[in-house]
Formats: structure tokens, sequence, C-alpha cells
């Protein structure tokens, strides 16, 4: 099957944030993996150039329109090799093949008689580049979206005969339930047509950054007629090779995924097909909306602020692992919270920990024991047997886009070859029998299920997959099917020493001051950093810092580990917000028999005169921190509510005495 993605284009009014990252993150993912089960892929991205929004922010710049998208396009360039996107092609509106397709497009539409000229009048938001109506706004007129007064605007426009399509539509979504995903949007625009489509204005006349409008002098074709046809003017629609066109859009065997953020659903799931069903073209096969990265409850966006720059961030933890968080903390289709403390506690325990560990013990083991990978290969063992239902598991979550849950089925492979290791006990066998045919089997299990976890991995961490095969002794390269099946390690081959994938970071240091990565302009941290722990094949692995345990672990916990942490009420005595920082409070708490000053971060939520003389639960046990400079002596637990994790704090009936322990 013939597998076709595309991300929205996006404006070029600003530079890349970690929303644009995002939709283009999972694109790439996506193909990666249509590539690596042996479809013919292709993966699109690019940028909309035209409009008033642009007009206007390089007119802000004192710049042409052409020179600011120019620039910020290289920047874009730049940070998709830095994040190793693998797109096969980057559409620019301004080129003169779009412009052809779209005056090709307009020609069908035209000849469908689906356009008429009238006066347009409206409250217009620039931000959207759309008109909407009056009950679509609050009194003051403000954008639903932006949050930005719209203003009135009344110009001649051409119109299409967006109505005429509401019923074609119905019945397509009807007859097609995978055309708009997931269900909640369906239902959205089921009900947003259901409202009733008014005409749609697709020219302007105010504006001259666009395309010229065919048959219609001093009219440009309105910006998202024009951005939308991007998705098949890449493919050469009107032009004279047409070739992937009719290969990835008309072939009826094709699957046509656009991927696009909800805030666009409607231009996606409504404009573009009835602009493609009057032109009598195809339809997409799957409108698949994802939801917003939030930060502090907002949409992270260059108009709303709190920008979380991706080269920032992948200049200090390296790509990989921003693609890892963004993958594996967003649930595609619902929205997520960026925060640093979210990153940092991801890199760690689950980049650093589970996964760099892994992959250095089972390399040190093979090392250590033959100098080299394994040179007798097994067959049938545990490690094998719990590969193939993973394998089925990562594969049916990756067709619905599930990509935290394909993750979680890579993370339990490594539990099982950590658990593997650890009760084989290796070093052990080494020590008895040297390099006997035991010992090479059981590290060949081990090391074919790395194998096979950086397979599994590589349409998310292309890079670290290359680098845990080169580990292994393996050419680094993207896998393809074959490279699926048990069996492709290299006997015998020699073992370089690779450092850490993931050099494990000093979470207190880096929230300490300044220090935060997402900072506009960041510290470089080589100070914070603290090198991983040398992977010790002789021993289980021990958590050494306070690095919350993996949440994609399956491996559950004996009751003793359990009782290692000690969980007691406490009273609260005093409450002060912590100089500069938005989250943070310093509690002063009683513990019955002692006070203690914990830092916790719930300012954002509770204000301190609220918390006084609450009785709260705490960890009492854990090593001492310093969080923005100031010593905390423990944490006090919380509920994370709703996609923003909200903290919300447990509480104990007033009655029962500080100290009190919880178990
Ligand atoms: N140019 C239009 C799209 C035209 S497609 C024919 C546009 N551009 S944009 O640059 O404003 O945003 C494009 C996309 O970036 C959004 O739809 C979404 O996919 C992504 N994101 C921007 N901010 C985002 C978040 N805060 N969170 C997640 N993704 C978001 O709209």
């Amino acid at each position: 099957m013939r597998f076709y993605a595309t991300t929205p284009i996006y404006y070029v009014n600003d530079l890349p944030h970690i929303g644009h990252i995002y939709s283009t993150v999972v694109g790439d993912a996506l193909t990666r993996f249509h590539r690596l089960i042996g479809d013919p892929t292709r993966f699109l991205t690019g940028t909309d150039e035209h409009g008033q929004k642009i007009e206007k922010a390089a007119a802000e710049q004192n710049l042409r329109p052409i020179e600011l998208a120019d620039r910020v396009v290289a920047r874009y360039g730049e940070l998709w090799k830095m994040y190793d996107i693998a797109n096969d092609d980057f559409i620019r509106t301004t080129e003169p093949r779009h412009r052809q397709g779209v005056t090709a497009l307009i020609s069908k539409i035209e000849a469908a008689g689906d356009f008429y000229t009238a006066r347009h009048e409206g409250w217009y938001c620039s931000g959207c580049e759309i008109f909407y109506t009056e009950k679509e706004l609050d009194s003051e007129k403000r954008c639903p979206i932006h949050g930005t007064v719209c203003t009135w605007e009344s110009e001649e426009n051409v119109f299409f005969r967006l109505s005429k399509y509401a019923e074609p539509l119905l019945r397509h979504i009807e007859a097609h339930p995978g055309f708009i995903r997931p269900e909640t949007r369906r239902a959205e625009v089921v009900s947003f047509i259901r409202g009733g489509l008014n005409d749609l204005s697709v020219s302007r006349t105010k504006l001259q950054w666009g395309i010229p409008f065919p048959n219609h002098p001093g009219h440009v074709v309105y910006v998202w007629l024009d951005a939308l046809a991007n998705y098949i003017t890449a493919l050469g629609f009107g032009a004279e090779d047409d070739r992937l066109y009719r290969e990835f859009w008309v072939d009826p065997e094709s699957r046509r995924v656009h991927l696009i953020g909800k805030d666009i659903l409607r231009f996606h799931a409504v404009y573009w097909p009835a602009f493609l069903l009057s032109a009598g073209l195809p339809l997409p096969t799957t409108v698949w909306a994802h939801g917003w990265w939030l930060r502090d409850g907002k949409k992270i966006s260059k108009s709303v602020g709190g920008i979380v720059r991706p080269d920032e961030l992948a200049a200090t933890f390296g790509p990989d692992a921003v693609r890892y968080f963004l993958l594996r903390e967003m649930a595609f289709g619902q929205d997520a919270s960026f925060s640093d403390e979210a990153f940092l506690v991801r890199y760690n325990a689950d980049l650093a920990n589970d996964l760099g560990n892994t992959v250095s013990r089972v390399a040190a083991l093979c090392r250590q024991s033959f100098g080299s990978a394994p040179t007798v290969p097994c067959g049938v063992n545990e490690i094998h047997t719990a590969y193939r239902p993973l394998r089925k598991e990562w594969r049916e979550a990756m067709e619905e886009l599930a990509f935290h849950r394909a993750l979680e089925a890579v993370w339990k492979l490594l539990s099982q070859i950590n658990g593997y290791v650890v009760s084989r006990e290796p070093w052990k066998i080494r020590k008895e029998e040297g390099a006997s045919d035991r010992l090479q089997r059981i590290l060949y299990g081990a090391a074919e299920g790395v194998r096979l976890a950086a397979v599994l991995l590589s349409p998310f961490l292309p890079a670290t997959s290359r680098k845990i095969f080169e580990t292994l002794g393996l050419p680094p390269r993207d896998p393809d099917e074959h490279d699926l099946r048990w069996g492709g390690l290299v006997l015998g081959a020699p073992l370089p020493e690779s450092p850490a994938l993931f050099p494990r970071a000093d979470i207190a240091a880096y929230l300490k001051g300044e220090q935060s990565p997402m900072e506009d302009k960041p510290t470089p941290p080589p100070a914070a950093s603290v090198p991983a722990p040398a992977a010790t094949p002789e021993a289980p692995r021990v958590e050494t810092t306070q690095a919350v345990s993996p949440a994609t672990s399956d491996a559950r916990i004996g009751i003793e580990e359990f009782q290692k942490v000690r969980l007691v009420t406490a009273k609260v005595l005093t409450a002060e917000r912590v100089p500069k920082s938005n989250k943070l409070m310093k509690l002063q708490v009683d513990l019955g028999t002692e006070q203690r000053q914990i830092v916790a971060g719930i300012a954002a939520r509770y204000e301190p005169e609220a918390l006084v003389g609450r009785n709260v639960v705490i960890v009492a046990n854990l090593k001492p921190a310093k969080l923005m400079g100031v010593e905390s002596n423990g944490m006090v637990l919380a509920a994370t509510v709703g996609e923003a994790g909200e903290p919300s704090l447990l509480e104990v009936a007033s009655d029962v005495p500080p100290g009190s322990r919880v178990k």
C-alpha cells in the first residue's frame, strides 16, 4: 500500500516552536514506520507564505514578504536537519509549481460553476485569516483562537459555493468512518456542518501578497485555498509530470493522511474536501487531528506567548530526547503540558536509565565475556517469545497513531531484557564457565533483544537507533522490514566502546536558578550534567538519584520496595512563594516529632494563605534537594489533574495527628 502523510504547512511570520516540531516529528515517526514495514511512502512538509499575516509581519520588520519567508524557511531547514526529519519534499507556496497547481485547481472549481462574485462583510481575524460570524465571537468581538479583537471588513470577493457541499460532505463522513479522526473531532465537524455552511469568500482585494486569482484582476487567492492545495501541488497536480500525484493521490490503493492540529480542523475537514469534491478530485483518506501542547494551561504559540524553542532544547539534550518526550508524553489527539520537570524526569528515567543503561550493560557484558558480539546464535528463547506479541502491540499502536502505546511496548521489551539479564546472572556464569555456549546463548538473547528494541525505536529515535546498531557492531543505518525478524546480530562483530546514549541530567541543578533549558536564552548545562553511571554489568541496576522511576515500565514492585518510601502526614505551619518562581512554594511543616522545610511545585494552583493549617501527606525519607537554591527535605504529594497536570494536594482529615504513617 502506498502511504502519503503531510504536516500542515507552517506560517513564516515567526520561527518554529515546539508545536510545529510536534506535527513534524509525528509525521516523521509515522512515515519512518511505514517505510520500515515496507510501504512505498512519501512525507511532505513545507511553508505557508502568502496572506495578510505574513505581509504584516514582514512590514513590521522592514522586509519584503519573500525576504522574511526566505529567512524563516532557512531556519525550518536547519531545524528539520537537526531533528533528523526525513521528508521527501518541502513545498513553499511561493514556488512556481505551487502557483501552477493552484491555478489548475481553481479552473476545475470554476468549470463546476462553484464561484460567484459578491460583496463580503464580516468580522475578520488576521491571525486565523478567516471571517467569523457574530455568534462565534464574544461581546468584544474577540477571536476564539487568538483572543485578539476582530476587525469589520467589507469588500467585493469571489465566493465558493460551500453551502452546496454540506450534504455531500455529511454523506462522505458517514460512509467513511476513518475520514476524520479521532472520533471527537468527527463529531465536532458533523455538528459544524449540520449548523449550516455559508458560502466562503475565496479572494481578497485589499491584499497583494498572494497568488493572482485567475480571471479576476486585482484579486488574490484566499490564503487557505492557496495553502490547502499544497498537498496535491507538491505531488505535481497541474504539472506536466504528475506521476507522483497519480500514484499517491489518485490511486485508490494509496492512503493519504493529513496530520493537523485541532486548531485547523475546519479548514481540512470541511473546506478542503469541499474544494476537492467541487473539482472532482479524490479526497484525503484521513484527516487526523492532534491536540495542543500547553504551557501554564495555554496553547503554546507565537501570539499567545510561552514559546519553547526546539533548537535550544535539542542543542542541550539532543534531538532524540525531545522527539521521545513529544511522542511519549502526548496521547495523540489529546492536549498535553510541556513542563521542564516532566521533560527532565522522562529524560532521566526512561532514556538515561531504562534505555541507555540496558544498551550499555548488554554491550559491556558481551565485550567483557567474548571481546566481541556473541559468536554462537540462539534460536527461540524467552526474549524471542516476549518480542513477538510486543512487536504486534507496537505495530497496532502505530497504525492507530498511538505513539505513546507503541513506545510503551518497546519499554516492555527493555524491561524484559533487563529482567532476563538479572535473573540469568551472566557475570557468575562467566566466572564459573568462561565463554561457554550457555553464556553465549544468554548474551545472544539479550543483545538480539537490544537490536530489536533499536529497530522498533527507529521511527521515534532514528539517531539513537543507529547508535545502538553501532554499539552492537552493526553498520549504523535506518532499518528495513527484514531487520524486524529475530537473528540480525552479526556473530563475533567487534564492539566499539560507545559513550552513554543519554548522559544523566541533574534535575535539581536544572530547576535551580536560570539553568532551565526552556528559558529564552538557556545557559548551556555542562556543569549541571553528571555523566551516566558506568553500566555495571555485575549488579542489577539501582536508581542513583531522585529521578522518578519510569512511568512506562510495566515491572511491578514488591511490598518491601513500597515500604522503603516513608509516607507520613504533616501539618503546614507556614507557606511562602519562592522568589522568581511561578511554581515553587516554600513550606514549613510539622511532623509531630520535628519540623521540616519542603519546597513543593504547587504555587501555580494554591495561595500561601490557603495552605496554612492543612494536613497533607509527604514523602519523609527523600534525600534533601535544592530547588532554585532553596533546600527541600521531603516531597508533598498531590494528584495531577487534567491535561495541564495541575496539582491537587492529597489531604487527610484534620483530626489525624501530624507524623502518622500512611501505608
Ligand atoms: N499555515 C497554517 C496551516 C496551513 S495547512 C494547509 C497554520 N500554520 S501554523 O504555523 O500556525 O500552525 C501549523 C500547525 O502547527 C498547527 O496546526 C499544529 O499542527 C501545529 N501547532 C502550532 N501550535 C501548536 C501547539 N501549541 N501544540 C501542538 N501543535 C501546534 O496554521
